[in-house]
């Protein structure tokens, strides 16, 4: 694998519109929002949209949550239909509604059921399946490391490991150490995750932790040309000049004018508040742009945002 870096699955935010934007600006590698394999099998259409592949985002893996062995075989047979390169399976999610009911990380309190799980999905599609996981559920249980050893044995054909644990849910630091002990302790490709954000980030992960791919999610966010920063300093060891304002206000527009086409406006626009949040985030008068933002309903208001960006920008 190439050492640059992957979009991380991102449930409400990682939609195909910012995939195929990320993807655009280099990132390797994407996985999709996470689909509840129950939802999967009683048919939700909701369930089927996040499991939308498209020639744009390949490599691509599709993600699955759930903590029943049979019916993530079942979900996982009919997630292959929508022709991932990759099963991924949840086993860090640390919402309480997925974890109570079993799935996301309440598997690495069982590992001998997660175990299960990884061998029914593996043993039900003929794509790899991988598993996505923490440090542990709190820092008396810590078991990444043994966690990995029985993924690895029971068919995954790699690893992603966020640095945390479950208790820490997103809250600082992210334990590197912990990474690199799963790193030596399986034969299959282990991707680190947590806190990348730029290049000095990217090299301390691959450094550290001695991983094959590093994977960003929330460093993403409103900043999709990190996957550019990253991809150029590890091709040419050269550092990659922060893309203009203009830019930066035109590749927002592009991704949500993306998200329309592919969500329809009324849907597009109510999440696209979020990301504007975060394209605008410490620029001069954010604080009155982001009111702005979170009220916008139609797709031309987009644009008349970012040239009010540009303006303040210029006072
Ligand atoms: C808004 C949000 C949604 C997420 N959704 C998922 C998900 O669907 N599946 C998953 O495995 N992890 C999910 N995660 C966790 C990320 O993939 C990643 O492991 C975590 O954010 C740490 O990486 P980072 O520091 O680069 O953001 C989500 C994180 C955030 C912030």
């Amino acid at each position: 694998m190439p050492k640059t870096a992957a979009l991380a699955p991102m449930a409400g935010v990682g939609d195909r519109a910012f995939r195929e934007t990320c993807k655009e600006f280099g990132a390797c590698y994407v996985v999709g929002e996470m689909a509840s394999s129950k939802g999967m099998c009683y048919q939700s259409k909701k369930t089927a949209v996040l499991l939308e592949v498209s020639e744009l985002q390949r490599p691509m893996a599709v993600q699955l949550f759930g903590g029943e062995p049979d019916t993530m075989a079942e979900a996982a047979q009919m997630a292959v239909q929508y022709k991932p390169d990759v099963l991924d399976i949840n086993m860090g999610c640390p919402a309480p509604k997925i974890a109570g009911s079993g799935g996301g990380s309440a598997l690495m309190k069982d590992p001998l059921l997660a175990g299960r799980v990884v061998r029914a999905v593996a043993d039900a599609v003929k794509i790899p399946v991988t598993v996505k996981f923490r440090k542990g559920w709190d820092d008396q249980s810590v078991n990444a490391v043994e966690f990995a050893k029985i993924c690895e044995a029971n068919g995954a054909a790699a690893l992603t490991v966020h640095g945390r644990t479950r208790m820490q849910m997103y809250a600082p630091p992210v334990d590197r150490n912990i990474i690199r002990q799963v790193k030596q302790a399986v034969s299959i490709p282990v991707i680190g995750n947590g806190d990348i954000v730029d290049v000095p980030t990217a090299i301390q992960m691959y450094e550290d932790t001695g991983c094959d791919l590093i994977m960003v999610g929330r460093g993403a966010l409103g900043r999709p040309w990190v996957f550019a920063e990253l991809q150029h300093y590890f091709t040419t060891g050269k550092r990659l000049a922060e893309p203009s304002l203009e830019k930066q206000m035109e590749t927002m527009c592009r991704h949500i004018r993306l998200a329309c086409h592919y969500k329809g406006e009324t849907v597009a626009m109510r999440e696209a508040r979020r990301h504007v949040s975060y394209y605008i985030k410490g620029v001069r008068g954010a604080a009155a742009l982001r009111a702005a933002a979170s009220q916008l309903k139609e797709y031309k208001e987009i644009e008349l945002l970012a040239e009010e960006v540009l303006k303040h920008s210029k006072l």
